[in-house]
This record gives C-alpha cells, structure tokens and sequence, in this order.
C-alpha cells in the first residue's frame, strides 16, 4: 500500500484544526522537512517521544545566529517588529552559559512565593472584567475576558503604574490583532512598549525603595549588584515576560473556555466540583485543556549546532527544528486516548509549558490566571453557551499561537 501524499499545511482548514494533519505527520512523517509560509525551510517533530527528547537536546540551540539561513536569522529575534539586537538577549534566543545566568537571576524575581501572593489581584481583576459584561447577558470572552486579563496581570506584576496600563493593553492589542507580523503597526506597537519600558527602568532605578517588590525593581536590584545583569538585558528580559505571558495565557483561557463550551458533561462535572468547594477537578483539568488544544503550537524554534539524528531523520547543522508541541500532546504512544478531553486525566506530562532549560518561566502564573479564569466564570455565569456555529468561529491562523479571533457567548444576565 502506497503511502497518502502529506496534508496541506497551514492552510484555513488547517487552522481551524489542524490534529488530522499532526496525527497524519507522527505516523507517516514524525519528523518532517516542509517550507513555511515564511519561506524558511524546518523539520516539525511531532511525536511525543522525539519533541521530548529535542527539547533537551543540547545540540539543539535556541540562538539564531546558528541558523543556516542568516538572511532568516537575522530578522527572527522572536518579537514581532524587533529586529535590532537590544533585545535579542532574551531567555528564548539564548544558550548557556548566558541562558543560565539570566534565568537564574529572573527566577529569584519571579519566585512561586511571589506568584501565590499575586491571588487575590487576579480574582479582583478577573471579577471586574466580568463586572463589565455580567448584566448584558452576551459578551466576546476573546476582547472582554481573556485578552485583557493576563495583559494586566503581567503589568503588575513588572510594576507597570496602573494609569499606564491601559496603553500597554492597547499596544498588545495591535500585537495581537495582527497576529505577529513585523509590519506597520506593530513595529510602532513593539516601539512605543521599548520605549516606555526603558523610561520605567530609567525611573525606578533613579527612585529605589518605590514599590519594592516589583520585578523590574528586582532586575535593577540584581543589575545593580553586581550580577552580571545589563540594563540591556534588563529591558529585554521585562519584554520577553510580556511577550510570552501574554497571548499565551490569551488562548489559554480561550481555546480552554470554548473547550469546556464543546464539552457539556465534563463542564458539568467541573462545575458541580467547584460548587462544592473543591478544587482538585480545577487544577487537573487546567493541565489537561493545555494538553487537550495548548496556546503554543510551533513557538519551539530550534537550530542544530552540529549534524544530528531525530526520529531516524538525519538533520543537518544551521537547519531549523520546530518542535511540535500540540501535536506531541496527542500522540496515542503516549496518553490513552489522545483525542478525548478528560479533565481528571492523571498520567498527564504534557508539553505544553516545554521542556528542560526552557521550560516556561511564567507557568504558575499562568496557572493561576487559567484556574481562576475559568473557575470565576462557570461560578459567576453557570449558564454560559456558546452565541456562535463553531464552523463559523475564526482561528488565528499563525505558526506561533493557537487561538480564536472571538467567542461570542450568551447567559442569563446578572441583575
Ligand atoms: C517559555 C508556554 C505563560 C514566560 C515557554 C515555553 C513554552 C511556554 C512552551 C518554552 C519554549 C521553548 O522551549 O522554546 C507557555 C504557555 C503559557 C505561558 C502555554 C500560558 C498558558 C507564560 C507566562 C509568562 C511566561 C504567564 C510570564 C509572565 C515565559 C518565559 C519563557 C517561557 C520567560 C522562557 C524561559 C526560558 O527560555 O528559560 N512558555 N507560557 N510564560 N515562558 Fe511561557
């Protein structure tokens, strides 16, 4: 039996959904040289065991600069209109020593302790989004809910001064709606958030003791000291956490939300476990909406430092490698019935968050956003539907990000 010809990718369909595609890949191409729509050429590693072990490879480097193609590497500084390389210095572009180092200093600043503490403002923030909408009965959870939350929450916590939050909403607004690309508007976007960001180190390094516990006050603190910590990196390292704790959690609580929407039973079974004050069915079945259809589809960009072997493909040095992270997260090799949403799933070591050195910084964070998102919303609105056809719903349709354009939903309005 001949084998079928590949399926298209990145087409409409494909966005819409693209797991056909990724279980056609891991059975008959687990690793897979294809052309992006970028024109760069990668191999996509789909299959639980190989995304795994590429994550880990140390062969596989996360800088640029060792891709093949420089005219590419060039402009891949992994933030949309960044091309300069002030802040290329960043924790996703870097290799040891330097990633190291840095990540150690940020992780003292971004400490679980600090995360927990950080609680009640994300249920005060999440219940005043929904203030907004409660008494209409209707509302898109995509522009209302779940986009302005994590921009907020991440604002905080770097010590963005509340009355300037509203332009970084705005800014990641611009991101977001046109979906990455390093044009126009963007790169004004990307330009006006350098810029106040550098004003707002400047500022709080010339004020100490302002709002101590900020983690950029913590950055300067460590830049300060000592630590081998630029104010270049600094800055970098404040936008690199906005970055990539911002349309991430967006489609968290998004692709998570219209999950339990498609899903009745096991909504009902969440929200009975909620009402009576438990949270164990929250917390499991958050990890299991990230395996179940993750934010993060291809963000994973590797380069081979040196010729190696994946999957049985041999790979050459300067090629890039995309590690797949929602295709791994449905291979049946690895989760028993991959394509079932199970909110109690157990054995459930998703790589959703990555793995090894990378592994996301921001993920207690993100948890807490996604637990108390979703929780705050089937308690508040235990009617919540679906106001839409799902064919009619819109995916973002973009190499990096998994996520909808909108969701449109209905309930009985509070009084
Ligand atoms: C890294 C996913 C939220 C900050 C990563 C990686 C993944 C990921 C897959 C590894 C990328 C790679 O290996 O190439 C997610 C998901 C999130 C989320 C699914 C939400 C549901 C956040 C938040 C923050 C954050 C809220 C911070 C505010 C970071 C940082 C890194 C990272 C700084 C780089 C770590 C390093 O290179 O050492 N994230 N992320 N993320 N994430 Fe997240």
């Amino acid at each position: 039996m001949s084998t079928p010809a590949p399926p298209e990718l990145f087409t409409w369909e494909f966005a819409t959904d693209p797991y056909p595609a990724y279980a056609w890949l891991r059975e008959h191409a687990p690793v897979h040289r294809t052309k992006l729509p970028s024109g760069v050429e990668a191999w996509l590693v789909t299959r639980y065991g190989d995304a795994r072990q590429a994550l880990a490879d140390q062969r596989l480097s996360k800088d640029p600069a060792h891709h093949d193609e420089p005219a590419h590497a060039r402009g891949r500084t992994g933030i949309p209109g960044e091309r300069k390389a002030e802040l290329m210095t960043h924790l996703l572009n870097i290799d040891p020593p330097d990633h190291t180092r840095l990540r150690r200093l940020v992780s003292k600043a971004f400490t679980p302790r600090r995360v927990a503490e950080f609680a009640p403002r994300v249920q005060e923030l999440t219940d005043r989004l929904i203030d907004g909408f409660a008494a209409r009965g209707s509302a898109d959870l995509i522009h209302e809910f779940a986009f302005p939350l994590p921009i907020y929450a991440i604002c905080d916590l770097l010590g963005v001064p509340r009355e300037d939050q509203d332009d970084f909403r705005d800014w990641a607004g611009m991101m977001i709606r046109h979906g990455g690309g390093p044009r126009g508007g963007v790169a004004r976007s990307v330009k006006k958030m350098r810029g106040y960001l550098a004003e707002l180190i400047r500022r709080k390094r010339a004020e100490p003791g302002q709002e101590p516990a900020d983690l950029i006050s913590g950055l300067i603190r460590a830049s300060d000291h000592g630590e081998h910590l630029t104010e270049n990196e600094a800055a970098a390292m404040a936008f690199i956490l906005l970055f990539a704790g911002f349309e991430t959690t967006v489609n968290l609580i998004g692709n998570g939300m219209y999950a339990l929407l498609r899903h009745p039973v096991q909504r009902a079974r969440l929200q009975e476990s909620l009402a009576a004050g438990e949270r164990g069915l929250l917390e499991t079945g958050v990890e299991e909406l990230l395996r179940y259809d993750g934010p993060v589809e291809l963000a994973t960009w590797r380069y081979a430092t040196e010729p190696l072997t994946l999957g049985g493909q041999r790979i050459a040095a300067g090629e890039p490698v995309l590690v797949v992270l929602a295709a791994a997260d449905r291979d049946p090799e690895r989760f028993d019935g991959p394509d079932t949403l199970d909110l109690a799933r157990r054995d459930n070591q998703h790589l959703g968050y990555g793995h090894g050195i990378h592994y996301c910084l921001g993920a207690p964070l993100a948890r807490l956003e996604g637990q108390t998102a979703l929780a705050t919303l089937l308690t508040r609105l235990p009617d919540l539907r679906l106001a839409a056809d799902p064919a009619e719903l819109r995916w973002r349709g973009g190499l990096i990000m998994r996520g909808l354009r909108t969701l449109p939903v209905e309930f009985t309005a509070a009084d």
